[in-house]
C-alpha cells in the first residue's frame, strides 16, 4: 500500500481528505481521475502551504472544484475536517481569469464578501480598505475592477483582497500569476508570502511552474494524468520565510532539479 492509497479512518486532524477520488464524464469508460488520494493535515496556528503540480489537463483545476464544493467527483469522498464539504467552511478561490466584477468598484468587489454577510456598508468599506492597503492597491479603489482601469497584476491584487477578506481557513488559488508578465509574477509572489505570514490559511495552491511551485511551497504534490493521480510528495526544505535570495540558495535549485526529474518520469506514462 503506497503513502497515497486510502486510509480508512477519518481524523479530524486532517483539514482536507480526498479519498478514492475517480472522475468520469462518459459513465466510466474513460476515468480522468482515478484512484486520487490526498490527505492534508490541519496545522490552526500556523497554517501551511501546499502546492498541487502538473501538466496542462492533469485535473489540477477539477481538484480544486472539489475542495471548494463547486462538483462532486463520480466516485470518492471530499471531506473538510472530517465532514463533507458544506457551505459552513471558510473557503475562499482565486482564479487564474480575472474573477472581479468589472461593474463594481476595486472597494466594493473587495468587500463583496461582507456584503453577503450583511455587513454595514460604512464596516464594510472600513474593512476593504484595510486590505486594500495591504495589497498595495490604496488610491485605485474607487476605480472600476476592469482591463485596462486596472493592470493584469493590479486585477489579481483585487482578487486576492477580495479573497482574504472574508479570512478563510482555506484558501484555493488555480494559477492566479499564470496571465501575468514576468516581474509582476515575481512581485505578486513575495506579495502572497508576506500576506500568507499574516493570515496563517492553509493554501492549496495550483501550478504547472516548478519554480514558483518550490518557491511557494512546503509540500509540492506531483501528479501525473492520463488518469490523474499523485505520484509523489516532496516537502520542500527551505526556510519558512523566503525572498529573492531563496532562488539563488544551492538547495533551491537542487530541489528544482528534483522536481523538474519527477515531472518528467511522470509525464512519460501518458
Ligand atoms: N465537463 C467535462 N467533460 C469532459 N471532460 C472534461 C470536463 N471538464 C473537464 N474535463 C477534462 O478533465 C481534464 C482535467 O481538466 P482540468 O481539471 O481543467 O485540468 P488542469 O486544471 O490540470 O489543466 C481535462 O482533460 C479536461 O478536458
Ligand atoms: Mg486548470
Amino acid at each position: 500500500m503506497s503513502q497515497f492509497e486510502i486510509k480508512d479512518q477519518v481524523s479530524l486532524d486532517n483539514i482536507i481528505e480526498l479519498k478514492g477520488i475517480g472522475q468520469s464524464y462518459d459513465h466510466g469508460q474513460n476515468w480522468i481521475i482515478k484512484d486520487f488520494n490526498l490527505i492534508i493535515e490541519d496545522k490552526p496556528a500556523q497554517g501551511q502551504f501546499v502546492v498541487l503540480l502538473g501538466m496542462s489537463g492533469s485535473g489540477k483545476s477539477t481538484i480544486l472544484r472539489y475542495i471548494s464544493g463547486l462538483q462532486k467527483p463520480t466516485e470518492g469522498d471530499v471531506l473538510i475536517k472530517g465532514k463533507p464539504v458544506d457551505s459552513n467552511t471558510h473557503i475562499s478561490m482565486v482564479f487564474q481569469q480575472y474573477s472581479s466584477l468589472p461593474w463594481m468598484t476595486v472597494l466594493d468587489n473587495v468587500g463583496l464578501a461582507l456584503r453577503y454577510q450583511g455587513v454595514s456598508k460604512k464596516e464594510r468599506d472600513e474593512r476593504a480598505m484595510e486590505l486594500i492597503k495591504l495589497v498595495g492597491l490604496e488610491g485605485h479603489e474607487s476605480k472600476y475592477a476592469m482591463y485596462p482601469t486596472l493592470s493584469g497584476g493590479q486585477l489579481q491584487r483585487v482578487a486576492i483582497a477580495r479573497s482574504l477578506l472574508a479570512n478563510p481557513e482555506i484558501l484555493l488559488m488555480d494559477e492566479p500569476f499564470g496571465a501575468l508578465d514576468i516581474k509582476t509574477r515575481i512581485q505578486m509572489q513575495d506579495l502572497l508570502l508576506e500576506l500568507w505570514e499574516k493570515f496563517h490559511s492553509t493554501v492549496i495552491f495550483v501550478t504547472h511552474d516548478i519554480s514558483e511551485a518550490v518557491y511557494l511551497g512546503d509540500d509540492i504534490y506531483i501528479m501525473k494524468y492520463a488518469p490523474s493521480c499523485i505520484v509523489e510528495h516532496i516537502p520542500v526544505d527551505l526556510p519558512i520565510h523566503r525572498n529573492r535570495d531563496t532562488k539563488r540558495d544551492i538547495k533551491f535549485t537542487e530541489i528544482v532539479h528534483h522536481v523538474e526529474d519527477t515531472m518528467i518520469k511522470v509525464s512519460g506514462n501518458k
